[in-house]
């Protein structure tokens, strides 16, 4: 099947690392260019090397947080490549811990960047895009379930899905798509960062393993197909959903 990928620009944030690497990766290796970005400039430009330089790839470094960041990767998709076709929305995931002893400071922090970076990139990116155009936000199964020490995740990954919900309506009738997506487990940074956290990280890896019907940790690049597929025009009927890409881990349909 060919995706209709070829020649087509997208913006990804949290794109050095992890999930929106696995998808930068994929959406090039059918044809796409792409700008990506994340806070760390030595990162960002390895990313892009590995991406296969400048006619592949464009690196901004950026954080999420910052108001200028949404206007600043439209612009550098249409200057660097000369149109804009879509987003994947990704940033790192929030402090650990209960919702409960997060402090209004956590909170403030985690909104700022995690929801309403992620808002406004979208609404920017949403503005800027032709009929066609699709944008996806790497959310979480927490939008469906609580995951247990995640409270922040669990209190702003379904508000996300709801906007995207929300954008998805008011963007439908130009032909752009918006929509969610709930990774499980994959094996990247972020897990690795909080199975650490545990103190035994080879237990915790396993558990969590186990813990999924296929009973194994999800690899980034399946991830990265996945939403690869759903922005491109191959999806193009595909919008206003949350996609779980689980392992079969949600108990919800
Ligand atoms: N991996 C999983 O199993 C899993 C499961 C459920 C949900 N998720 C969610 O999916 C998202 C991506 O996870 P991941 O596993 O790919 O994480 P990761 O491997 O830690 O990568 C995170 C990426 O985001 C960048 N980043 C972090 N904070 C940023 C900010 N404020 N502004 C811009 N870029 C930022 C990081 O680079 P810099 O540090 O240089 O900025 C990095 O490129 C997270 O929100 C995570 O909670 C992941």
């Amino acid at each position: 099947m060919d995706l209709g990928l070829a020649d087509r620009v997208f913006v990804l944030t949290g794109a050095s690392r992890g999930l929106g690497f696995a998808t930068a990766q994929a959406l090039v290796a059918d044809g796409a260019r792409v700008v990506i970005s994340s806070r760390d400039a030595d990162r960002v430009t390895e990313a892009v090397a590995a991406l296969g330089g400048a006619d592949h790839a464009f690196g901004v470094s950026a954080d999420l947080a910052d108001p200028e960041v949404a206007r600043e990767l439209v612009d550098a998709a249409q200057d660097r490549f000369g149109r804009l076709d879509g987003a994947l929305i990704s940033v790192g995931g929030p402090t650990p811990g209960t919702a409960a002893g997060m402090s209004d400071d956590q909170w403030r922090s985690a909104f700022e960047t995690v929801f309403l970076g992620s808002v406004r990139l979208a609404r920017t990116v949403a503005h800027a895009l032709p009929e066609g155009g699709a944008i996806g936000l790497v959310l979480s199964t927490s939008v469906r379930t609580p995951l247990a020490g995640l409270g922040l995740s669990n209190g702003l990954r379904p508000g996300l899905a709801m906007v995207a919900k929300d954008m998805a309506d008011e963007f439908a009738p130009r032909g752009v798509r918006v929509l969610s997506l709930m990774p499980g487990r994959f094996m990247t940074g972020r897990n690795k960062e909080l199975w650490a956290a545990t103190g035994d990280p080879a237990t915790a890896a396993a558990e969590a393993a186990a813990s999924v019907p296929l009973k194994r940790i999800g690899d980034p690049t399946e991830f990265g197909r996945v939403a690869a597929f759903l922005l491109s025009p191959a999806a193009s009927y595909v919008t206003g959903v949350a996609v779980a890409i689980d392992g079969g881990s949600l108990r919800t349909l």
